[in-house]
C-alpha cells in the first residue's frame, strides 16, 4: 500500500504528554491515589559489614498509627531461597529481602515500618533500636584492589581481549604513554526517587512502580513470590528520570509488596534522597590504565585498556570501560581487560552510558596526551587512526559518519584557529582552553510488540509495555504510529507503562526507539491492511473488491483515507470503514532483530569540541561553549531529539566537573548523600551547547533506520573537558571530577 503522506517522522512536534506534565495531570508512581493507602518507610543499616543481632521496636510500637515493623525476625519467608538463604531472582539483582540478618553495606535495607501516615512511619522508623555485630569492612578502593577477580562477562562481551602482539606493538612505536585515569562513584539521582505502591487482591498484585522496565518488574516480582507473571500488573505511565537505576528491580519494590501482603492493605514505599545512595545501584569507582604507542606520524602501533572497578560483596557488576577501546581506532596490537575488587558498598549498576562515558574519558584523554607527545593536532591524530571497519569485531560498520562529524564540528567550533600551546590563550585572568574528543555508543535492538486499534470514531490507539523516562517515547511512537497507519498525529493515542500491554524491552542501552518503533510501525501497517480488507469485502464501500497493491493511503483532515491509485476519487475513510464495521478494528504485531548483528558492527558516532575558561587565581572552571556533532541514523523528532542530545552533553559536563559520591571510609556511607552536596549542574553552570546531526542513512540497524540517542551525548565530553583544561592550564587532570583544587 502506497503512503502518500508527507513525513511525520522526524518532524519537531511538541511532546504529546506535555500538557499532562505541565498541568500536573501526569501522576508519578508515589502520587497515584489509592483508597486505604498506608505508608511505609525503609530503615537501612548504619554499619557496612556484620549482622543485625536484635531490633527493639517497643518504642516504635508505642506510637499511634503504627501498623507493622517488618525485619528479618518476622518477615514472611519467600519461596525462592537458595541454600545460603539469600534470594536470587532468576533475572536481575540479588535483592535484600529481610530473609537473613547479614549486612553487606551501609544503607542496606534492614526493616520496613508501616503506619497510617508517612510522618508516623518515619518517626517509628527512627525509634527502632538496632543492635549489630560489626565486622571489619573493605571501604577503601586502594585496599580493595589488592585482590581482584575477573567478571564472567562485560555486558555480553568477554572481559579480556587480545589482538596482535601488544608487547611487540608497544616496542615498535616511537612514542609510548602509560597514563592511569580514575573516576569516582556517581549516583543517578533522577528527580523522582524510586517509589512503589503495592496492592494485593487475593493472589493478584498491582504495583505502581517508578521503573525503566515494566515487564522486568512483572517477571521478577512474580518470580520472587512464586506466582504467575500474569498475576502481577506493573503500572508506570510516567517515569521521572531513571538514568539506569530504574532498569533493575531493587529490594524496595518487593519489600513494599511483602508489607502489603502482611497487612492486607495497599502500601506506599518511597525512598528518601539519601536512600538513593546505595540500595538502588550506582556507577562504581574505576581505575583505568591506558597504554598507547605510536609511530612518529601518529599511527597507533599498540593500545591497551585495563579497567579495575569495585563491586559489592553480594554480586558482580562491572563498568564496561574497555569496550570503546576495542572498536574505536585501527590499532593492530591490543589488549583490554576488566577486573573487579570487592567492597562493602551497594551493588553498582548501569548509569548514563555505562562504560562509554567513563571509558571514553580514559581513551580520549590518552589520545590527547599522545597528540601532545607527538606534537600532532589531536583531531589529526584521530583521523590518522580512523577505521572503516570495527577492528575488534572485524566487521564493517552498518554506517559511520564520524568523518563528517569531525569536519562539521571543527568548522562550527573554529578548531583551525587553535594554537596548540598550553596557556597560549587568555582573557584577563582567565585561561582559555580548547579540547575535543570522539563520542560513540553502540546501537542495540531487542524484540518488541505493539497492539493497535481503530475506534469507530476514526481515532487510533496503539499500546506497548514500554516506558517514557521523560525522553519522548510517547511523542516519537505517536509519530511512528500516525505515519504507519496514515492518520494525523492528533488522531493517535499511544499508551505505554503497563505490564499487561504487549511485550517491550527495558528502556536502557538507548534501545527503546530501535526496539519498539519497528513494532509500532508494523502494527500501523497491519491495521491499515485490515481496514482495507474490511472495506474490500463491504459492498457499501467505494473500495469494494480492491486489492492492497491498488490502494494508497493519505491523511485527510479528519483522519486516514484509503483510495484507489488508478481512480483517486474512489476513496473511503478509515473512520467510515470502522463505523460500518460497528466495532473497533484490532491488530497486533511483533518486530525483532534479524542476523544484522552478525554482519555489521552498529554504533553511533560523534565529535565533541569544548571551550573552557579557568580562573588563574581561583581555579574556577567554566564551559562557555560546547559543539557536539552526531551521526545517529534517522532522527525521529527534531525537537525531542536535539533536546536529548543536549541533555546528554549536560550530563557529560556533570561527569567532567561536578559529580562525585564521597564515601566515609570509616563507616561506608556517602557523606554527600543529598542534592545539596552531590553536585549536578544547574542552569547557571551550563552555557552555549550547539548540537548538530549529520544526515545518515542506515538500512541495517532496524526498519526505522534510527540509532539510539539516549546515551551518546554524554560520551566523549569528560575527555573533551579534561583536554580543554590541559590546553588552558598545562595541567593534565586524570581524576574526575575536575574540581578547582586539582587545577590550582
Ligand atoms: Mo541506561 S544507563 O542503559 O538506562
Amino acid at each position: 500500500m502506497k503512503n502518500g503522506m508527507k513525513n511525520i517522522i522526524g518532524a519537531p512536534i511538541n511532546r504529546t504528554d506535555g500538557w499532562a506534565k505541565v498541568s500536573g495531570a501526569a501522576h508519578y508512581a508515589a502520587e497515584h491515589p489509592v483508597e486505604g493507602l498506608v505508608h511505609a518507610v525503609l530503615v537501612t543499616s548504619t554499619i557496612p559489614n556484620g549482622r543485625v543481632l536484635r531490633i527493639d521496636d517497643s518504642a516504635a510500637r508505642e506510637l499511634p498509627g503504627v501498623l507493622l515493623v517488618m525485619s528479618h525476625e518476622n518477615a514472611p519467608r519467600l519461596p525462592r531461597e537458595t541454600r545460603d538463604g539469600k534470594i536470587q531472582p532468576p533475572i536481575g539483582r540479588r535483592l535484600t529481602l529481610l530473609q537473613e540478618d547479614a549486612v553487606y553495606y551501609n544503607n542496606q535495607p534492614i526493616a520496613v515500618v508501616v503506619a497510617d501516615t508517612f510522618e508516623r512511619a518515619r518517626e517509628a522508623g527512627a525509634r527502632l533500636r538496632i543492635e549489630y555485630e560489626q565486622k571489619p569492612a573493605v571501604l577503601d578502593f586502594a585496599q580493595a584492589r589488592q585482590a581482584l577477580h575477573p567478571p564472567e562477562k562485560v555486558l555480553t562481551e568477554k572481559p579480556d581481549t587480545r589482538r596482535g602482539d601488544l608487547h611487540a606493538g608497544l616496542l615498535s612505536g616511537s612514542t609510548r604513554i602509560e597514563p592511569v585515569y580514575t573516576t569516582p562513584i556517581e549516583n543517578h539521582n533522577p528527580l523522582e526517587t524510586h517509589a512503589t505502591i503495592a496492592q494485593w487482591d487475593g493472589d493478584k498484585l498491582t504495583l505502581h512502580d517508578s521503573t525503566q522496565y515494566m515487564k522486568g518488574v512483572q517477571r521478577i516480582v512474580a518470580a520472587v513470590f512464586g506466582i504467575p507473571p500474569e498475576n502481577v500488573t506493573a503500572i508506570c505511565p510516567y517515569t521521572g528520570g531513571g538514568f539506569g537505576s530504574k532498569g533493575s528491580v531493587w529490594s524496595h519494590v518487593v519489600l513494599a509488596a511483602m508489607a502489603a501482603k502482611q497487612l492486607g492493605r495497599p502500601v506506599k514505599l518511597s525512598l528518601d534522597r539519601n536512600q538513593m545512595f546505595g540500595p538502588v545501584g550506582q556507577r562504581p569507582v574505576t581505575e583505568q590504565r591506558m597504554r598507547l604507542a605510536a609511530m612518529s606520524d601518529g599511527r597507533l602501533t599498540a593500545s591497551s585498556h585495563d579497567t579495575i572497578a569495585y563491586t559489592s560483596m553480594i554480586e558482580d557488576w562491572i563498568e564496561p570501560c574497555g569496550l570503546v577501546t576495542r572498536m574505536m581506532y585501527a590499532s593492530p596490537n591490543q589488549e583490554t581487560s576488566h577486573r573487579l575488587a570487592r567492597m562493602n558498598l551497594g551493588t553498582p549498576t548501569f548509569m548514563r552510558a555505562p562504560g562509554e562515558a567513563t571509558g571514553s574519558f580514559a581513551l580520549e584523554s590518552a589520545m590527547d596526551e599522545l597528540a601532545y607527545t607527538l606534537a600532532i593536532d589531536p583531531l589529526d591524530l584521530r583521523l590518522k587512526n580512523y577505521t572503516e571497519r570495527d577492528p575488534g569485531k572485524d566487521l564493517p560498520w552498518s554506517s559511520k559518519s564520524l568523518r563528517q562529524c569531525y569536519e562539521i564540528g571543527a568548522e562550527r567550533f573554529g578548531w583551525k584557529d587553535r594554537n596548540p600551546q598550553p596557556r597560549s590563550m587568555r582573557q584577563g585572568n582567565k585561561l582559555i582552553g580548547w579540547g575535543m574528543a570522539t563520542a560513540t555508543y553502540p546501537t542495540n535492538r531487542s524484540a518488541g510488540e505493539c497492539s493497535a486499534s481503530l475506534q469507530p470514531d476514526g481515532s487510533a490507539v496503539f499500546r506497548s509495555a514500554t516506558q517514557d523516562l521523560g525522553t519522548g517515547t510517547y511523542t516519537v511512537m505517536t509519530q511512528v504510529a500516525a505515519d504507519a497507519l496514515g492518520v494525523p498525529v492528533a488522531r493517535v493515542r499511544f499508551e505505554l507503562g503497563n505490564s499487561q500491554m504487549p511485550e517491550a524491552p527495558v528502556s536502557g542501552g538507548s534501545t527503546t526507539v530501535a526496539s519498539v518503533a519497528p513494532a509500532v510501525q508494523a502494527a500501523g501497517h497491519a491495521l491499515r491492511l485490515k481496514l482495507l480488507g474490511i472495506a474490500a469485502a463491504d459492498q457499501a464501500s467505494p473500495l469494494f473488491g480492491a486489492k492492497a497493491d491498488e490502494v494508497g493511503v493519505e491523511c485527510g483532515a479528519d483522519g486516514g483515507e484509503l483510495y484507489l491509485l488508478a481512480e483517486p476519487s474512489r476513496r473511503d475513510s478509515m473512520a467510515a470503514i470502522a463505523a460500518r464495521h460497528g466495532q473497533a478494528v484490532e491488530v497486533s504485531a511483533k518486530a525483532e532483530p534479524g542476523d544484522e548483528k552478525e554482519k555489521y558492527s552498529m554504533h553511533s558516532f560523534g565529535a565533541v569540541f569544548v571551550e573552557v575558561t579557568v580562573d588563574e587565581d581561583l581555579g574556577e572552571i567554566r564551559v562557555p561553549r560546547v559543539v557536539g556533532v552526531y551521526g545517529v541514523g534517522r532522527l525521529m523528532n527534531e525537537k525531542t531529539g536535539y533536546s536529548q542530545l543536549m541533555g546528554g552533553i549536560v550530563w557529560g559536563l556533570s561527569l567532567a566537573l561536578f559529580e562525585e559520591t564521597v564515601i566515609d571510609k570509616r563507616v561506608g556511607r556517602a557523606v554527600n548523600g543529598n542534592l545539596a552536596e552531590y553536585h549536578v549542574p544547574t542552569n547557571a553552570d551550563i552555557q552555549a551547547i550547539d548540537v548538530q546531526i549529520v544526515d545518515e542513512d542506515d538500512p541495517h540497524v532496524n526498519p526505522l533506520g534510527a540509532k539510539g540517542i539516549g546515551e551518546i551525548g554524554i560520551t566523549g565530553v569528560g575527555a573533551a573537558v579534561a583536554n580543554a583544561v590541559f590546553h588552558a592550564t598545562g595541567k593534565r587532570v586524570r581524576d574526575l571530577p575536575i574540581t578547582l583544587d586539582k587545577v590550582l
